[in-house]
């Protein structure tokens, strides 16, 4: 039977450690605070954004909210993003994805300065991983590394399989279990003989985006299975990329949906805040 990891009392754990550093610098005369920007009024953005803000407010980071309309042109988004890098009183940007089409992605996230960029999306702070340089990282593959970390699991010389090559997950959780001393194997939608190499894995990091994909053939007995999805299934219930129920008894430990790693994204964000001042 599978050890639960619980993401919320987690994160809640890093979230209480956030507010007590924020506070000391407050003391210092140091404030933190994050820009948030929404384009459009996209249904799970505005919930995502809104959990984001609610974060800042118990960890005593301040936010701005900037909330535009879905017909905001590309460049006055950019001369709102270049203003955010000028203003020394601002010391992260996130820009919610996804953007409308007419917005080119790539372009606003080279513009926000890697140095505010606390999505860890900016190509220095890509870059700065891959080479194993200081920089912001992307907060759920961040997050992923927590909960395995104060889970006690070991990482080093493990076998870790990653679904899905995305970079706002798969890559850049590639990277950092390779920091850990992993051997990583990324597989995606083109690899031949997918359920074979998952079988293999003694940590299964899964983001494919498809409801209850992952069944227990398709992992080792006693494997660590770590779920990114959030979908909505036949009945409209959340689930992950993984058949929880179908998978607990032969799992090692897993992380359920909602409660996993959902909340720990937006610990790290809070996270990559307070570093933006350190
Ligand atoms: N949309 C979905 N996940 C994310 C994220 O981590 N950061 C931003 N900015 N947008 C997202």
């Amino acid at each position: 039977m599978a050890l639960v990891i619980d993401g919320k009392r987690i994160s809640q754990e890093i979230k209480n450690e956030i507010k007590e550093k924020v506070a000391e610098l407050k003391e210092k005369g140091t404030t933190i605070c994050l820009a948030v920007i929404q384009v459009g009024n996209d249904p799970a953005s505005t919930v995502y954004v809104g959990n984001k803000k609610k974060a800042c407010d118990y960890t005593g980071i301040e936010s701005v909210s900037v909330e535009l309309p879905e017909d905001t042109t590309e460049q006055e988004l950019l001369s709102i993003i270049d203003k955010m890098n000028q203003d020394a009183h601002i010391n992260g940007i996130l820009v919610q994805l996804p953007l409308p089409k007419h917005i080119d992605e790539n372009k606003v996230i080279e513009t926000i300065s890697p140095l505010k960029d606390v999505d860890g999306f900016h190509p220095m702070n890509v870059g700065a991983l891959s080479t194993g340089k200081k920089g912001f990282l992307s907060c759920t593959p961040y997050g992923v590394i927590q909960l395995l970390k104060r889970s006690n699991i070991e990482i080093d010389g493990k076998h870790c399989v990653i679904i899905g090559r995305s970079n706002i997950v798969g890559k850049p959780m590639a990277q950092l279990l390779l920091r850990e001393n992993a051997t990583v194997t990324i597989v995606h939608s083109h690899t031949k003989n997918m359920r074979e190499i998952t079988r293999q894995a003694d940590i299964l990091v899964v983001a494919i985006g498809k409801p209850k994909f992952i069944k227990k053939e398709d992992i080792k007995e006693g494997a660590v299975i770590i779920d990114v999805g959030i979908n909505r299934d036949e009945n409209s219930k959340l689930c992950g990329d993984v058949d929880y129920a179908d998978v607990f008894e032969k799992a090692g430990a897993i992380t359920p949906v909602p409660g996993g790693v959902g909340p720990m994204t937006i610990a790290m964000l809070m996270m990559n805040c307070l570093e933006a001042v350190l």
